[in-house]
């Protein structure tokens, strides 16, 4: 079932989700299955239980290569529950995003370059992922959302943040 996004405002966004404690339920998989089709539908390269008013730490990700998108770089299709991030330097990218949660706008966000991510499928199989670029930076946004942090909360250049339409005319981009 498409799923209605919760916007940017809504206290709910704002909140720490808590941890799934009980893995291959049919529970899980309906929030999944709703999950992928809200994500699906809305054209996104990931999305957070919490976007769709569920308090647990469940995310959703992945970006397909043959995409017609400007940002061409492949992430596999995952799912992530519980996770953990590790980052792998100190190095930090900036580069656009944009949120479901915050439709219309981007903003260049500051993003560990190299991060090692831990964490279970939704059958409780064990994920340990090493990864730099658009893929360590679709899972620092979409675990930002299980803390309560929203990437403009992340912009340290407000010149740099603003309407796509404005921003970047004609284009046509991935949500995140
Ligand atoms: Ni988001």
């Amino acid at each position: 079932m498409i799923r209605e996004v919760l916007k940017m405002g809504d206290p709910f966004l704002l909140q720490a989700a808590r941890p799934v404690e009980a893995f291959d339920t049919p529970g899980l998989h309906a929030l999944l299955a709703d999950m992928r089709e809200t994500m699906a539908h809305l054209n996104g390269a990931g999305l957070a239980a919490p976007q769709i008013g569920v308090g647990l730490q469940v995310v959703v990700f992945g970006v397909d290569r043959n995409d017609r998108y400007p940002r061409a770089e492949e992430v596999p299709d995952t799912v992530l529950i519980n996770p953990v991030l590790t980052p792998l330097s100190d190095e930090l990218e900036e580069d656009w995003e944009g949120c479901l949660s915050v439709p219309g706008l981007r903003g260049m966000v500051p993003r560990h370059a190299r991060l090692r991510y831990q964490g279970f499928d939704e059958r409780g199989n064990r994920i340990d992922r090493s990864v730099s670029g658009f893929h360590a930076r679709v899972v620092q946004h979409e675990c930002d959302h299980l803390q309560g942090i929203l990437y403009p909360m992340r912009i340290r250049d407000f010149s740099k943040f603003g309407f796509i339409q404005a921003l970047f005319p004609g284009e046509e981009i991935l949500e995140e």
